[in-house]
């Protein structure tokens, strides 16, 4: 299950990718924003970071307007590595490098076919393990020193 939420910023894209995932057949759970008004990134992205920190969901997708708040939200949630992504290559490398379970997009910033495409590309991604699971290894160890 993928879990995504947007503010108002990323409302309109959220629902796209919503219909992608539709297209196949991938079940979702939406946790808001319901509308274009007006709310605060935070509320919203706390709530799929949380479901995919406690491993409620497997992946999420997090839009507000850049894209920027909302990763840094999510950033702050053990196990979560979220990823900013705006081309092709960076959604293809944030699964291959950094084993992103948070692909992160820019409402205002993106068109939709190109944001969709990025999804897709993310979603067929296989992570390399190797070298780039000893670097997550190191960020697995940097949260626990940090924050716990
Ligand atoms: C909301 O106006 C905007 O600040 C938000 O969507 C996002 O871009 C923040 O990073």
């Amino acid at each position: 299950m993928i879990a995504l939420a947007s503010d108002h910023g990323g409302y309109e894209l959220k629902r796209s990718i919503i219909e992608l995932f539709a297209e196949r057949g991938i079940l979702v759970e939406d946790q808001g924003t319901d509308s274009g008004d007006s709310v605060d990134y935070p509320d919203f992205g706390k709530k799929v970071a949380r479901m995919v920190s406690n491993g409620e969901a497997e992946k999420g997708i997090l839009v507000c307007g850049t894209g920027i708040g909302m990763s840094i939200v999510a950033n702050k949630f053990p196990g979560v590595r979220a990823a900013l992504v705006v081309d092709n290559q960076m959604a293809r490398l944030a699964k291959e490098h950094n084993n992103a379970n948070i692909l992160v997009l820019g409402g205002r910033t993106l068109d939709r076919e190109t944001a969709k495409g990025m999804v897709a590309v993310w979603l067929d991604a296989t992570f390399e393990g190797g070298r780039h699971q000893g670097r997550l290894d190191k960020i697995a160890e940097l949260e626990k020193t940090l924050y716990r």
